[in-house]
């Protein structure tokens, strides 16, 4: 068989975990809102008509942040539209992703759904079709404590400010698809306005300018440099956003899609700091890559069906995700915590239904995708700092990425605890992995979960929720400092340690 060494040292840190790395995103696209986090009149729904199975899942899944209302939808929402009496609330077109948007969530809804699910709002702004007066408005009626028309509107409807910290300044207005879709000049330009303009309210919020919807754009990496030129000293972040597939059946390349994600941080990173150093800047732009998954089954942007129709909340791109989707989905995670020192936020995309954990029937049941796992598993046990891991693994030949390691691993230390993750990207066979955790002190294996299984294309559905389920792994042994376990092809596992 096959083998691979880990060295792990807890002095070597790269930065403490970032809670905000297990982000999600909830969008008014297909199911996502409608009949996934929210259905009034399901057997399920609270006083809010939100889904209590889903919020369960939610919160189970690990989820910190979580973005809205979009996505190229939020290119021409009107923020209004979902504030105050449902009863008044206009149905409009949707453009992006051609549906009918009843408006009967909104703001005030998702943040009463954010404080019952236990996250942090993440607010996208309409840089597509609006400006920097929306903008403000929208701000003074989330976040101003009273006294002016917008605060006292939402006071009127019930509710206390709601204090969003995290604003994302527009939605991949590189991209053409996008309503409103700009140069970098023209975008940096509005959201240097929209920033300055947002900061003379409150200083201390996070901005997020959009970066490249991914890095085979045309102008990726030019978009970048043109607009952290208008924005440097105005933004914290600058977003990335990627979604991989098996769409052409090459799986060695999808099981390495983590490379791209890495090369992808590091250029962005790269061209940030390169801004950094013409404006003779100390301060350091971090990365939101607040749109991250696997998706490649449903690539359909407008109509699902024939007939081209405008429907409410119609079923789009409900990827039903396998045991390999999973394993990449956790390789990503072990990539964005791998770039920790730089990735201040991340978010799956997205929570409900599309390209989503969790999946939802209308008027039934909700269960796990099997991709639910290594998210919520991650998110339950990183803690601490993450480390460096010194890896040593055969190679696997890939047409999209070149050469890459076979292991792929991350690992984070918290006060005696030790916990790694890893990955076999093989499709060959099983590598055997001793990890050296000598340095760690490390004395005990309290838990060792496995994803993986003999159909590497095994999913989960309505009628089999646990078809796919994390598996202890048995091969696990520690002694003399060397854990060793052996990693089946494509699988992904999660090891902790403790000094007892
Ligand atoms: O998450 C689905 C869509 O993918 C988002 O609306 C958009 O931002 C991206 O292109």
């Amino acid at each position: 068989m096959p083998s691979a060494t880990l060295t792990i040292d807890p002095a070597f840190t790269i930065a403490p975990v970032n809670r905000r790395t297990f982000g999600t995103f909830v969008e008014h696209m297909g199911r996502c809102v409608y009949t996934g986090i929210y259905e009034p009149g399901h057997a399920t729904a609270d006083e809010d008509g939100f889904r209590k199975d889903v919020l369960e899942l939610t919160r189970e899944l690990g989820a910190s942040v979580v973005r809205y209302p979009g996505g190229n939808f939020v290119s021409g929402y009107r923020w209004e539209d979902g504030v105050g009496p449902r009863e008044g609330r206009p149905r409009r077109l949707d453009l992006a992703w051609h549906s009918i948007e009843t408006n009967e969530f909104g703001l005030d809804e998702f943040i009463r759904w954010c404080a019952k699910a236990g996250v942090e709002p993440m607010m996208a702004i309409n840089l597509g079709t609006r400006g920097v007066q929306e903008a403000l408005d929208l701000q003074e009626y989330a976040n101003h404590p009273g006294g002016t028309a917008l605060s006292d509107l939402r006071e009127q409807h019930g509710a206390s400010p709601y204090g969003i910290k995290l604003w994302c300044l527009g939605n991949e207005l590189d991209g053409p698809w996008q309503v409103g879709h700009k140069t970098p000049t023209e975008y940096g330009r509005l959201a240097a306005e929209t920033a300055r303009a947002m900061r003379m309210i409150e200083p201390d919020l996070e901005l997020v300018a959009c970066g490249s919807s991914s890095s085979a754009m045309p102008l990726f990496g030019t978009w970048e440099r043109e607009v952290l030129r208008e924005t440097y000293d105005l933004v914290d972040y600058i977003s990335c956003h990627a979604y991989y597939g098996d769409d052409d059946g090459d799986t060695a390349s999808f099981l390495a899609s983590a490379v791209n994600m890495d090369r992808f941080i590091e250029s962005v990173v790269a061209t940030a700091d390169h801004i950094g150093a013409e404006l003779k800047s100390r301060k350091k732009i971090g990365i939101s890559f607040d749109e991250w998954n696997v998706w490649y089954r449903d690539r359909s942007r407008r109509t699902d069906g024939p007939g081209d129709q405008w429907e409410v909340a119609p079923r789009r791109i409900e990827d039903e995700y396998n045991v390999t989707d999973a394993v990449v989905v956790g390789n990503l995670l072990i990539s964005l915590l791998r770039h920790s020192d730089r990735v201040g936020v991340a978010c799956l995309a997205q929570l409900a239904n599309v390209i989503a954990p969790i999946m939802t029937e209308p008027g039934g049941p909700a269960w796990r995708q099997p991709t639910f796992h290594p998210f919520a598993i991650t998110s339950r046990l990183a803690a601490g700092q993450v480390l460096q891991v010194r890896t040593n693994s055969p190679t696997v030949s890939t047409t999209k990425h070149g050469e890459v390691p076979a292991v792929d691993a991350v690992a984070t230390y918290d006060e005696g605890r030790l916990t790694v993750f890893a990955v076999n990207r093989s499709t060959e066979g099983p590598i055997e992995v001793t990890i050296d955790v000598s340095r760690a002190g490390v004395t005990t294996v309290d838990e060792a979960v496995l994803i993986h299984d003999a159909d590497p294309l095994a999913t989960n559905s309505a009628t089999q929720p646990d078809r796919v389920t994390p598996q202890p792994l048995e091969s696990a042994q520690l002694a003399d400092g060397k854990l060793t376990i052996t990693l089946p092809a494509i699988s992904w596992t999660a090891l902790s340690l403790s000094t007892d």
